[in-house]
Formats: C-alpha cells, structure tokens, sequence
C-alpha cells in the first residue's frame, strides 16, 4: 500500500469559506441498505473518501451494480441496483479493512436470508465486539450467532426465518442500532429497539430506509419500532447528510490557527456539543439565519480558557471530536479535562500530540491537559482517523513543519481535506514517505 505523509508548516491563520462533504458514518449505512432494494436508486453527495471505495468494492464483489459518477463539488454520486446480488458472502480480505462491513451483516441477512462475513476492520481503539449486533439476530431468530458459531473470523448467519422481536441494547451502540434497523426492516411482524443510539447518522439511515419501501418510526430517539415489509421497491433519488464530524474538525482548525472561518452545507444543531463547549472557552460561534452554516472566531481580547469535556452518546459530546478537541484544550489557558467514555484505549495519540510539546497525562480514560502557548512542528504519526485530523489541527497552529506520516488513514474520513485547507490558507501538501520516519530531534 502507498504510504504518503502530510507536509504542514504551521503559523497560518485559517480565513475564509468551506463546504462540507457528506457523512462517513451515514453513507455507510446507507450503502449497506441499499443492498436490500428490490429495485435501484441513485445516491448523491456521497463523499469521495476511502471508506466508501472499500464499501462500494465490497458491495461490488457481492455482485451490485454501481456506477458512479464525480460532481462538481467534488462529491460522488453513485447509482445502484442490487438485483444483481449473487452470493450471501463477504469474507473477503477487504471486509477487515472497515468496521462498518458489519452492516451487510444485517442487510444480507434482509435480502438473501443468510449472511457470511468476514469479522469487521476499523481504527484501533480498545476492543470493538460486535456481541450486541450478534445477540439481537439471535434474537430475532437468526442461528450462527453465537460465539462459539465464529469460524476462523467468519460469522455465518442464517434466517429461520427472521422475526421482529424486543431488542433492548444494554450499551447504546450506533452500530447495532443500525444493523438491527436493517435487518428488521424485512422481517416478519414489529421489532422495538429500546436503549438505541440517536446519532444523526442513524436518522439519516432510517429515512433512507423508508424512502426504500421500510416502515420505521422513532429514529432519533431512545425507542425505535420497525415493522417488517416483505417488498422494497426502491426507484427513488437520496442525498446524504453533511459530515457532522468534519464540520467540527473544521471548526477546531479554524481555532486553533486563531482563524475566521464559515463552515457551509452543514446543520448547526449536530454541533451544539462543540458549539456550546467552545463558547464556554471564548471561542465566537455564530450559526447563520439560514441555519447550515457556522462562522468560528475569536474576538479581539478574547481569552481561551480551558474546559472539562466528557465524550458520550449523541446529544453527549461526540467521541470521533474528542482528540481533535484535546488539541483545542491544549492551547487554552489552565488545566482541562478529557474524559473519553465511549471507547476504552482512544488516547494513543497522546505521545504524538506530546512530541508537538503537548503537556498531557492520562489516567485510564481521564486525560489533564495543561494549558501551551503553542505546538512545535515534528514528525508524528496519524495512530487512526480522528487522531491524524487531531494531528493536522495541532500542525497548523505550531510553530514550524510537521510531517503526518500514514496520511493515508485521514482520507478515510476527509474528502479532499489538503485543497479544502489550502483554500483557507493554510501550508500544506501531500508527500511520499516511509512508513515512519522518526523525529530526529525526539
Ligand atoms: C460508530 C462509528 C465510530 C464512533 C462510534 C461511537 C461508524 C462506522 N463508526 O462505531 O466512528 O466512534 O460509533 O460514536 O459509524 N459495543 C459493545 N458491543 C457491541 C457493539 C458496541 O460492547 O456489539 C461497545 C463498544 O466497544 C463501544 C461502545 O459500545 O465501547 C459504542 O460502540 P458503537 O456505538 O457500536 O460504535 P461503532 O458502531 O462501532
């Protein structure tokens, strides 16, 4: 696999506009339910990210058809028919290289009535069991999903048949709240997911769903109730909502740099958990009349100062911003507190964050960071997605050149991100490099 770095010399404030892709999260799930469509449908502002190449191969190798086509702005937009599905399997090598291959779990379950996968891929951070998902398929009645059924890594699931049943999930997860959405979707009779996650993301699923044909109320909320249909007609046209997750990147860079910043095509309710954090520490987040664009600044004399941030659940701060946000804590006066409690081991960056002269110490799933006056430029490596974005928002603010090594794993998540930063102003490029290269000073 190439391996490329990003070249970023700090020091620039961020000024100006940008546009904001459609969601990772979302467009996977997405892909996965339109693997159940008895007919076709066309999918726009799709991002044209890693992620959704390694669906868009996985649902080809099923035997979809997808044609996709590159828009204007940059973004994708696919079109597909998955009549011509011709096997339950995919346990090929590229299924590891993503955790949301565990969505076509569900979906071939829905559509064939059996399903073979490959056991998921995704960031490292602390163990990620799929044991919820596997649980509520039993549930509904589907046999293999014990763990004892897992055969050298590959699960095989089989209807007999699929019923609607009572799922309470005792961990609020998006993804089995997704994958049982999918599943249920054709199953006989009703299935009530209580405990289910609310991220905007699964909203954005369920209404895919039931633009297909699916009847599904409560998305959004802690109680969702899908009655099974045995047809999904599809023919419909769906666009994709916009990247919450890439909109609060962006708007941590525009902090950091001490920038100006409008993020547009965007829906400033998704940020309130880092909206109203960074009003706390002094920032200015102005949320436009039209509501779908966010202005981040400073005022003059404004003083950052530090806050406690806790990650959780949608409406809770969201852990895919938690260490780009340790990178707004850090250069904040005082001393805050991130407590990560979603994932067990998500502070793997930490020590690339320090080589930038990050002061942080961590205590299990408790980071304190003390307050910097700036970042120093070093070579680092990108640990996992969000942790690269951390990265990159630290890069630009520091005094001097970074080297992001493995820039390869924040494609998987940011559209374009080095021409979107170029456009604010910042210094950066993309570089071939080793694997690693050591800082020689560290
Ligand atoms: C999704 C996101 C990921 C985000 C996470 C939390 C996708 C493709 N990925 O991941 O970016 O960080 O939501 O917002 O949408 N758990 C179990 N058993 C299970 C499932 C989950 O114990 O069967 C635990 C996990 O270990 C974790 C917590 O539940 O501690 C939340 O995980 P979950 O919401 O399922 O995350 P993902 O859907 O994998």
């Amino acid at each position: 696999m190439s391996q490329y770095s990003y070249k970023i010399t700090g020091g620039n404030s961020l000024r100006g506009d940008i546009n904001i892709s459609g969601s990772k999260n979302a467009v996977l799930g997405v892909l996965a339910a339109a693997m159940m469509i008895d007919g076709k449908c066309t999918l726009e502002n799709v991002p044209d990210i890693s992620d959704v190449q390694v669906m868009i191969e996985l649902c080809n190798t099923l035997g979809a058809t997808i044609s996709s086509e590159k828009s204007e702005d940059g973004s994708l937009t696919l079109d597909i028919d998955p009549r011509t599905i011709n096997t339950y399997k995919a346990t090929g090598p590229a299924v590891s290289k993503i955790r949301a291959s565990y969505y076509l779990l569900g979906a071939l379950l829905a559509r064939c009535g059996k399903a073979s996968l490959r056991m998921p891929g995704g960031c490292n951070f602390g163990q990620r069991p799929i044991d919820l998902h596997l649980k509520a398929f039993a549930d509904m009645g589907a046999t293999g999903a014990r763990p004892e059924d897992i055969n050298g890594g590959i699960i095989t699931l089989e209807a007999n048949p699929l019923r609607g049943a009572r799922i309470f999930l005792d961990i609020v997860s998006v993804g089995a709240t997704i994958n049982v959405m999918l599943a249920a979707t054709k199953a006989e009779g009703m299935t009530i997911i209580t405990n289910a996650a609310k991220e905007p993301h699964i909203v954005d699923v369920a209404n895919f769903l039931n633009a297909m044909g699916a009847k599904i109320k409560g998305a959004g909320t802690d109680t969702i109730r899908i009655t099974g249909v045995p047809v999904l007609p599809g023919n419909f046209s769906y666009s994709i909502i916009p990247d919450q997750i890439e909109a609060g990147t962006y708007m941590i860079a525009a902090a950091v740099t001490d920038g100006d910043v409008t993020i547009h095509n965007m829906i400033p309710t998704h940020m309130e958990p880092l909206s109203s954090k960074m009003r706390e520490m002094g920032y200015t987040v102005e949320e436009n009349e039209d509501n779908d664009s966010i202005r981040v600044y400073r005022k003059e004399g404004a003083v950052i100062r530090g806050t406690n941030i806790k990650t959780s659940p949608y409406p809770g701060f969201p852990t895919d911003l938690q260490p780009q946000a340790v990178v707004l804590q850090c250069l904040s006066k005082g001393v805050s507190k991130m407590h990560e409690n979603v994932w067990q081991n998500r502070f793997q960056y930490i020590p690339e964050l320090t080589r930038m002269g990050a002061s942080i110490n961590v205590y299990d799933r408790i980071a304190l960071i003390e307050g910097i006056e700036r970042f120093k430029g070093a070579t680092v490596v990108a640990t996992d997605l969000r942790a690269g974005a951390a990265l990159v928002c630290a890069a630009l603010a520091a005094d001097g050149t970074s080297f992001i090594t493995q820039a390869r794993k924040i494609d998987r998540g940011y559209e374009n991100i080095v021409q979107k930063l170029k456009s604010l102003g910042a210094d950066i490029e993309r570089t071939e490099s080793p694997e690693y290269e050591p800082d020689a000073e560290a």
